[in-house]
């Protein structure tokens, strides 16, 4: 599924560069690594969640 629309960012990009960091990826950090949120930057919202969510995921090995 697309996030970013203005670059073509898709959620699972923004997933795969969450795990590569471990989890501790920062919104600017995404943005510049895939270029998403430099235009409208309404996407930033969702790429927060996705880091939220990826970042419980990875440091909850249970
Ligand atoms: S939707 Fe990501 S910058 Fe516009």
């Amino acid at each position: 599924m697309y996030v970013c629309i203005c670059r073509g960012v898709t959620s699972s990009q923004i997933q795969r560069e969450v795990s590569e960091q471990d989890g501790k990826s920062s919104v600017r950090e995404i943005n510049e690594r895939l270029g998403c949120g430099k235009d409208c930057g309404r996407c930033c919202s969702s790429i927060k969640q996705i880091i939220q969510q990826s970042g419980t995921n990875s440091s909850n090995p249970a």
